[in-house]
């Protein structure tokens, strides 16, 4: 009994320190788990890279540990790779993926110089194709395919099938290579798939993973072409509560690494080098919220609400494709439970439910909730609706808390539309 411990520190003190909403990031638990995938692949595979899907959560912190682990970065849009470029991420460690990027996006990570674009469509690759001409380059590039698996995941994330916006079929691979293969500013060094997010274990990307090996065997064989790179993509999957049970993570790398060898080793293809880019995985579990009870309230005969100080806005997540969290009340750790509850968010939505009819001891106003596994997709999907400033993050290492991301001020929220009158209320306190 007592209070809740995040790795060495006491997440009470956390939240009167630092205010709530609050993210709370493990950096000790960040690296273990980046280490435990990237040595595990880097052990299974010989020539592979490990890259961190930087949409599931982008600070300037985080991207130094990347940096010091020797991780390569995905990035998603001109915004992403602003941040990386800030930190100096090496720019032939940056894969720039998105299915629809912009001229501006495209110039950016030419301009930087990124490593690969992964690219969604012709269109797209003309455009990368004139742009190097006009600055004298040949970029690198990868295709994302379709393989037309579909993993067992909530459709808003799953990203492979005949539903999805992303990639070219593996015929449409067929038709389009001879003609980006006389490309002169364009190199085409392989291919991309990912199926999905969250996917608990290897066998969708191990279907994947054969659409995408018949593929290289037969462009080799019907066009000459040599595959130099096969990106695996993200997905692996993560337990938010007692009733995700994901294989661990080796088995999904020992599977796909195996398919990959035997392949090879029984058509008479080239080992291509192998890319993975987990997001979930390596930041989800390392992360929680931390929230103050602002009020309990019992409607009869339909749930005990216990609502709070966030919610969607810096957890859309239950709202978008009804994830489920796990929680504990931080200041009464180890209590037996009362009842079963339903932590109710602030916004005006009666979809911002964080989670419903959780065993909790009794709580009331002013005791301290920590929603668990928040560190993928909460901070970097945060948003100001109901003009909710963003959480601040803090980042423990080695029992110590450090503010990381600092929360947003009312004056942050109207950045783009500032008070005239100077003497508007300032902003909550740090
Ligand atoms: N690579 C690509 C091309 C991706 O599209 C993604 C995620 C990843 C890697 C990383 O996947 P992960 O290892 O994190 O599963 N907002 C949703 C997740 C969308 C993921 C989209 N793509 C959520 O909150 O669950």
């Amino acid at each position: 009994m007592g209070n809740f411990i995040f790795h060495g520190c006491d997440t009470v003190e956390l939240a009167r320190k630092y205010g709530t909403p609050l993210y709370v990031v493990s950096e000790d638990e960040i690296t273990s788990r980046i280490r435990a995938i990237k040595s595990c692949f880097d052990e299974k595979y010989e020539r592979c890279r490990t890259h961190f899907a930087s949409k599931a959560f982008l600070t300037r912190d985080m991207l130094r540990v990347l940096i010091d682990e020797g991780l390569g970065l995905d990035v998603v849009s001109g915004g992403e790779l602003y941040l990386a470029r800030g930190v100096s991420f090496p720019a032939s460690r940056i894969a720039f993926h998105g299915n629809s990027k912009t001229a501006r996006e495209i110039s950016d990570g030419m301009e930087y110089g990124v490593g690969k674009f992964v690219c969604d469509s012709v269109d797209e690759i003309n455009l990368i194709d004139e742009t190097a001409r006009k600055s004298n380059l040949r970029a690198n590039i990868l295709i994302r395919v379709n393989p037309g698996v579909e993993g067992n995941t909530h459709k808003h994330i799953l990203t492979s099938g005949g539903g999805t916006k992303f990639g070219l079929s593996p015929e449409a691979v067929v038709n389009a290579m001879p003609v980006l293969m006389k490309m002169k500013n364009v190199s085409p060094l392989g291919f991309h798939f990912h199926v999905g997010s969250q996917l608990m274990d290897e066998s969708a990307h191990l279907a994947a993973a054969d659409v995408l090996l018949s593929l290289i065997r037969d462009l080799r064989s019907k066009m000459g072409f040599e595959t130099r790179i096969l990106d695996m993509g993200g997905g692996f999957g993560v337990s938010y509560t007692d009733a995700d049970r994901p294989i661990p993570v080796e088995c999904f790398i020992e599977a796909m690494v195996k398919r990959v060898e035997e392949f090879c080793a029984g058509s008479g293809i080239k080992r291509p080098d192998l890319i993975i880019e987990p997001g979930r995985y390596i930041t989800g579990p390392s992360g929680i919220t931390l929230y103050t009870v602002c009020g309990v309230k019992e409607v009869p005969g339909v749930a005990v609400y216990v609502g709070i100080d966030g919610g969607y806005p810096d957890n859309p997540r239950p709202a978008l494709y009804g994830a489920v969290y796990d929680a504990v009340a931080a200041n009464k750790y180890g209590e037996p439970p009362d009842c079963k509850v339903t932590i109710a968010g602030k916004c005006c939505e009666s979809g911002d439910i964080v989670i419903r009819d959780i065993a909790l001891p009794a709580v009331e106003r002013g005791d301290v909730i920590a929603v668990l596994c928040t560190g993928a997709y909460n901070h970097a999907m945060a948003n100001n609706y109901n003009k909710t400033p963003i959480p601040a993050i803090v980042a423990v290492k080695n029992g110590r808390p450090r503010l990381s991301v600092r929360r947003q001020t009312y004056a942050d929220l109207y950045a783009c539309d500032p008070l005239l009158d100077t003497k508007a209320p300032s902003a909550p306190a740090e």
